[in-house]
């Protein structure tokens, strides 16, 4: 097989990407690196305000949109086909991750986890691949899992660690049927990663503090992670680098599952 230089490898010009929950966070640190790798990119999210931030009205735009929502979804599609011309990859990474203990979690809080954190994936994965069958020339999709889709970070999210094992399952088998269209579909697990949504869930004081905190110290690389180490890793699943995998999930975690 020839070899490519890796320039080349990595090079995403004339490519089409969506990141969902891409206006803040791990999401923007992915669209950052895929759009520097020189994708064209559509950050699909809620928040308008720091959505719009970081378009250039040209090669990265912004659609506001509930992942969670099969209508919004479907516009989200077309809207990436319209813009762009198409979709090469998309990147399934808005998330949600409300601290409840289970004994007090109503089914309304199960559910709206389950349907921003798993939900969305399917609905996404579903649309996504559909327009990339029907382009013909394969594609990649990347799912944003979590470390707890293989063991528990804290309490309080018995909700989240479910919907995230079940990302991770769904994971495994759509890269199994969508292998013979050349989708390749692989995640990222995330540990502890600085971002608005992290910021949010440490109010001074309370349990949730102390949870965060018990965290920390088990990091052996001693620092929370920064977006930017999520979307290198994301380049590199988005790009030739990554010709040989599918059905995988990357952990990036500062070591914190070792300890
Ligand atoms: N930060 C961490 O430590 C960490 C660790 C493991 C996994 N993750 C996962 O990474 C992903 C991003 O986390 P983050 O910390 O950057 O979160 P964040 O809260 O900082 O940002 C999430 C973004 O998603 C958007 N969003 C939320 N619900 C949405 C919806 N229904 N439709 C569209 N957009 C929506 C928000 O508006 C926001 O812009 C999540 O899936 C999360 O579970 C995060």
């Amino acid at each position: 097989m020839e070899q490519k230089p890796i320039s080349e490898l990595i090079n995403l010009s004339g490519k089409n990407a969506i990141v969902t929950g891409g206006a803040v966070g791990i999401g923007l640190g992915i669209v950052s690196r895929l759009a520097e790798a020189g994708a064209n990119v559509l950050i699909a999210d809620l928040d308008e305000k720091e959505g719009e931030k970081s378009t250039d009205g040209k090669k990265v735009k912004f659609l506001k949109t509930d992942v969670s929502q099969e209508e919004e979804v479907k516009k989200m599609i077309e809207t990436v086909a319209k813009e762009f011309g198409g979709l090469d990859i998309i990147v399934n990474n808005a998330g949600i991750y409300p601290q409840k203990p289970v004994s007090h979690m109503t089914k309304e809080d199960f559910d709206k986890v389950m349907s921003v954190n798993l939900r969305s994936v399917f609905l996404c994965t579903r649309e996504a691949s559909k327009q990339m069958i029907s382009q013909g020339h394969g594609g990649r999709i990347i799912n944003i899992t979590s470390i707890d889709a293989l063991h528990p970070s804290m309490i309080g999210l018995a909700h989240y660690d479910a919907s995230k094992h079940g990302v991770w399952g769904f994971t495994k088998n759509s890269a199994l049927e969508l292998a013979e269209h050349k989708i390749w579909v692989n995640a990222i697990a995330p540990g502890g990663i600085a971002t608005p949504g992290v910021a949010k869930m440490s109010p001074s004081g309370g349990d949730v503090k102390k949870n965060i905190e018990a965290f920390m110290a088990k990091i052996p690389m001693r620092r929370m992670g920064e977006p930017d180490d999520i979307g290198k890793v994301a380049l590199f699943l988005a790009s030739d680098l990554a010709s040989y995998m599918t059905g995988s999930q990357i952990v990036v975690d500062g070591g914190v599952l070792l300890s």
